[in-house]
């Protein structure tokens, strides 16, 4: 590390020498300086507002065997479920009435939610309430993804999770990431806003292949960025494993930070959510460092009982989110970061301003 001069000139891009030294430094100075650095980038492209998405759980049904995840389809000890149709559009009315812009309908990849109905569903809501949709319900076909954006789905989110070949072979059974990366291109030839983001401390991940994460979130020019740390789920075979600190990057806080931190300074004007799962491991302090180190997003989690303590991705995780409404949450946002939560839509500035970076794809976002 060549001391605090390598990031106040930092160039448009970190080279993936230099993203590697910061995620393996433990100097606290140094550390400091990056967050300050993201902070600062953050605030110059995309400003001090905070963007609260409605996120809705609609059901925990999942045909992939992830090895990490407690939603896997060998995890009998779930109890799955499926909300209506008609349960999803009440609930997206309610969230568009608290004042949400922005609904993530989320699932396990549940093959019950057709084509057809995900546009019946989409139709509906966007015919009843002036909220921004984004859908998180795994890999589909090109045909299905483009009528859903026809029908006005805006947003899409799909992790890669991690972007070494042999690590995600290992721990997706019957998956390619390949795959994945052809269904990430799909959606941005579409015109959606396409959130990727990856799992951070998976056992067996070396630095190395968190700096390719970084370098590829700028590589594919995502619109949104979602890093959270691994969490063991005792009930998926994935083991708990003290990882050797010189070789592979610890599922800690720190890590997340950094990471959410290297990926402002990449990136820029990006959409980065303080994750759930950051949350879930510093439910308070996770909040404010994400926002200091360069996050600008959160989602609110707004599935209703008995659904919502089902999701249970992780331990912890399911149950009652502890803000009852958008109103507490918002209060509590702003008095833990000192920042005002936006009203608006929450759009990628330069999908707005037709300023992505591969100018073929532009679309504005509007439905
Ligand atoms: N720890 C952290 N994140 C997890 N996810 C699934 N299982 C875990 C876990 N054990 C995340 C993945 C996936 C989303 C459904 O939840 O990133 O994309
Ligand atoms: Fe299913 Fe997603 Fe969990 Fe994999 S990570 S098992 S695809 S819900």
């Amino acid at each position: 590390m060549k001391g605090h001069g390598t990031l106040e000139a930092v160039p448009d891009e970190l080279s993936a020498a230099d993203i590697l030294r910061f995620l393996q430094t433990d100097d606290p100075a140094v550390i400091a300086h990056l967050y300050r650095t993201a902070d600062r980038i953050r605030a110059e492209y995309v400003g001090d507002e905070i963007h609260i998405r409605a996120l809705l759980n609609i059901s925990n049904y999942c045909i992939r065997n992830c090895c990490y995840c407690g939603l896997r389809r060998d995890n009998r000890e779930l109890v799955r479920y499926r909300m209506t149709a008609d349960e999803i559009v009440a609930a997206a009315r309610r969230a568009a009435a608290q004042g949400y812009r922005t609904i993530v309908l989320q699932s396990g990849e549940d093959p019950f939610f057709t084509e057809e109905i995900v546009c019946d569903i989409i139709a509906q809501i966007r015919s009843s309430c002036d909220i921004v949709i984004t859908l998180s319900l795994g890999e589909r076909n090109y045909q299905t993804l483009m009528r859903w954006f026809q029908e006005g789905a805006r947003r899409y989110l799909l992790k890669y999770e991690t972007s070494d070949p042999t690590l995600y072979q290992a721990i997706h059974p019957d998956m390619q990431f390949q795959d994945r990366i052809r269904m990430l291109e799909n959606l941005k030839e579409i015109g959606y806003q396409t959130g990727t983001g990856i799992i951070v401390g998976l056992p067996g991940q070396t630095y190395a292949s968190v700096a390719d994460d970084i370098l590829l979130f700028h590589k594919f020019d995502a619109d949104m960025i979602a890093c959270g740390p691994f969490i063991y789920n005792p009930k998926t075979p994935l083991c708990q494993t003290t990882p050797d600190r010189q070789r592979y990057i610890q599922p800690d806080a720190v890590s997340v930070y950094k990471v959410i931190a290297l990926a402002r300074i990449m990136t820029r004007d990006t959409l980065i959510p303080a994750t759930t799962a950051l949350r879930m491991i510093t439910p308070r302090d996770g909040v404010r460092m994400a926002f200091q180190a360069g996050a600008n997003v959160i989602m609110h989690n707004v599935t209703p009982q008995p659904y919502a303590a089902l999701y249970e991705i992780y331990p912890q995780q399911a149950g009652v989110d502890q803000f009852p409404t958008r109103e507490a949450f918002v209060s509590f946002l702003e008095s833990a970061t000192g920042r005002t939560v936006s009203h608006g839509y929450g759009d990628r500035r330069a999908v707005v301003e037709g300023k992505r970076r591969h100018p073929e794809r532009q679309h504005v976002a509007r439905p």
